[in-house]
């Protein structure tokens, strides 16, 4: 076993420390982790560790989710910089501007964003929940999606409710092609393909299910199907195979990489543990409105319709 290896499991028994890494990370990473997860399921067991402190292996806006959920816990991100582009195509000033000119719009918020974002919206919404969390906003209220305009209009649709958005989007998910997409399926015929829900209307038509990466990873491991195409970041592979020995996957292009989740490496994970930073916290006021909206999120029954 590397020596680096060691020494992080060492030092997160000195600390009291949990490993938490997205389904996204780079393989070695996901292999040392405690847990491996999406972004809501990390966030949601960090809450319930009694660790002291979280080494979040992800993009900025989860380690800022877990911190506003855990604000007792000392919050982790090995390297501040790994953001997430699409949080980044909407601030809290121009929010703020929308909703001053839409007073009774409900905001219904992806939790890829800020957390001056969410403080500034009334509800939150996962991948995985969003339909849901649309379809329990009361009929006839203008409801505003942001970031992700594929997230919404994926939703619109599946939920039947109209629905106005914010025109951002992931750029790993939204250049994915229906010609790498049929391409790959004329190859690979009896493959069934699987989508998130980041990529366009025109791929999520193609897909056999629609799903977030925790909603992929089962969906896997239920069906007896046994060769799968992933329209998703390819970094889930490694947990798909792992589960999965017998079954084949691919994914349709090989730019579906997120740069910024391959950012942190087996060292700035040792580093971050030995100087204990950079940690990621959320001002008082600010964290109090946005965990307002992330409970709203967490109150939806997983069933409403
Ligand atoms: P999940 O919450 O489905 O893991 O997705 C996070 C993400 O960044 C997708 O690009
Ligand atoms: Fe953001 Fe897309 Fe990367 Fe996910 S894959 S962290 S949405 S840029």
């Amino acid at each position: 076993m590397p020596p680096i290896i060691d020494e992080i499991r060492r030092l997160l028994k000195e600390r009291n420390a949990v490993l938490l890494a997205h389904n996204y990370q780079r393989d070695e990473v996901q292999e040392i982790a405690d847990i491996t997860g999406d972004s809501l399921g990390l966030s949601q067991y960090a809450t319930r560790t009694d660790a002291d402190v979280i080494v979040f292996c992800g993009v900025h806006f989860m380690a800022e989710s877990a911190s506003i959920l855990s604000p007792e816990k000392t919050v982790l991100l090995p390297r501040l910089e790994a953001g997430c582009p699409m949080a980044d195509m909407i601030d809290a000033r121009r929010l703020a501007a929308w909703r001053r000119e839409h007073p009774e719009a409900v905001v219904v918020t992806y939790v890829n964003s800020s957390a001056e974002v969410k403080a500034l919206s009334d509800i939150c919404c996962t991948s995985g929940n969003a339909v849901n969390v649309v379809r329990s906003i009361p009929e006839g209220k203008e409801i505003f999606m942001v970031p992700d305009r594929n997230l919404a209009r994926y939703v619109e649709k599946a939920s039947g409710r109209k629905l106005a958005w914010w025109d951002g989007f992931c750029p790993t998910h939204d250049q994915l092609a229906a010609a790498e997409v049929m391409k790959e399926k004329k190859a690979r015929p009896g493959a069934l393909f699987i989508t998130h829900p980041e990529c366009t209307p025109e791929i999520c038509d193609m897909a056999d299910a629609v799903l977030s990466t925790s909603g992929m990873l089962e969906f896997c491991r239920r069906s007896p199907a046994k060769e799968f195409i992933i329209g998703t970041e390819s970094g889930l592979l490694y947990q798909l195979r792992k589960e999965n020995p017998g079954k084949q996957f691919h994914v349709p292009s090989r730019s579906m990489i997120c740069a910024n989740m391959k950012i942190i490496t087996l060292e700035d994970i040792r580093d971050s543990l030995v100087s204990m930073s950079p940690a990621v916290s959320v001002p008082e006021a600010v964290r109090l409105k946005a965990k307002t909206a992330l409970d709203a999120m967490l109150a939806v029954p997983r069933d409403a319709s």
